[in-house]
């Protein structure tokens, strides 16, 4: 008999507020992933002619996925605001609830077109009971009471925690119903694997130079094993891969012009997954400090980030 994500979350230690949440965050993300499914087929690929309050060129599908979130009608008593890559500033919602919601609506949205590795990652803070400014969101990660994505791949997968461990749903595609897949999710002890974009090597810092050079030293290097190396230009399919099998993720900052934060933003994507990857007996950090710990001082913050398997991610930290 496969378990449902309903029947599954009746067994975690969560208000009945917090389950309901995350059943209508599964729902968001199975019509999110019906469009990525279907986006060629309705002319949903390629960019607009605009940008977000990132700078960066949006995609259609940025914009779409980003209006399926935003529907009032998901998070009713619910969710009292949202706030997303793709909005400049917060979104309060009519009715109030009891969390406030972040996400980025498409991670990796580069290989929309190319039929890549995208998906959708969220993060829960508690809401405040009265009105809610951008300030309520800026609460370091260990706030967060749950964190997750859905990635829309060969299978749609999603991974959520609780703080009670990491648990993995593969969706029926027939059916629409979420079936558990892995009730508890852990990251092996050791792992022979890094993620890293290579093409900025020369503007690394030594810390990260270093850790990459030992890995590529291979067996007869300092690290005495050979290495594998993935980039997928997609954090939620290289995390994906690491909670399935182990690695380690680096996207530093760097010496370039605009690197000096690095590029992944700490509430919609980098605090999210070092919750997860935490959960799943992991380690995250921004070469110095535990992610957890960062109070962002603003809501499109970046972060440099090592986050993965705990023994190399302590060993690019001792080199910083
Ligand atoms: P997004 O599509 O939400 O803008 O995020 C893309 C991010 C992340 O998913 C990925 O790891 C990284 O950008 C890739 O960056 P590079 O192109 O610099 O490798
Ligand atoms: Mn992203
Ligand atoms: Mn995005």
């Amino acid at each position: 008999m496969p378990t449902y994500l309903p029947a599954f979350l009746d067994t975690l230690e969560a208000p009945a507020s917090l389950r309901q949440l995350i059943i209508n965050i599964a729902e968001a993300c199975r019509d999110i992933g019906q469009t990525v499914n279907n986006s060629a087929l309705n002319n949903l690929q390629g960019e607009l002619a605009q940008e977000n309050v990132q700078g960066e060129v949006q995609k259609q599908l940025d914009v779409i996925a980003n209006d399926l979130m935003l529907e009032p009608a998901r998070w009713d008593g619910l969710v009292s605001a949202l706030a997303s890559e793709e909005m400049d500033t917060i979104y309060p919602l009519p009715s109030k609830g009891d969390y406030l919601l972040t996400f980025d609506p498409i991670d990796g949205s580069s290989n929309i077109d190319v039929n890549g590795l995208v998906g959708t990652i969220f993060s829960v803070l508690p809401s405040p009971s009265g009105e809610v400014t951008e300030a309520d969101f800026l609460k370091a990660g260990q706030e967060q009471v749950a964190a997750g994505y859905a990635i829309y791949g060969p299978q749609t997968t999603l991974l959520f925690t609780l703080g009670q461990g990491v648990h993995a749903f593969t969706l029926n595609r027939d059916t629409g119903a979420w079936v558990l897949i892995n009730p508890s999710v852990r990251l092996p002890e050791s792992t022979a694997e890094f993620a890293i974009n290579m093409a900025y090597q020369r503007h690394w810092h030594p810390p990260v130079r270093r850790y990459v050079e030992e890995c590529l030293a291979g067996k007869t290097g300092p690290r005495a094993k050979d290495f594998n190396m993935r980039w997928l230009a997609s954090m939620v399919g290289d995390l994906h891969r690491i909670l399935t099998r182990g690695g380690v993720f680096v996207y530093p900052t760097d010496t370039r012009k605009g690197s000096e934060n690095g590029k992944l933003r700490l509430l919609y994507e980098v605090a999210p997954f070092s919750f997860l990857i935490e959960q799943a007996g992991g380690m995250a950090t921004d070469g110095r400090d535990r992610i957890l710990d960062i109070v962002p001082h603003s809501l499109h913050q970046r972060t440099g980030v090592v986050l993965g398997v705990r023994e190399e991610v302590e060993t690019v930290k001792s080199y910083h």
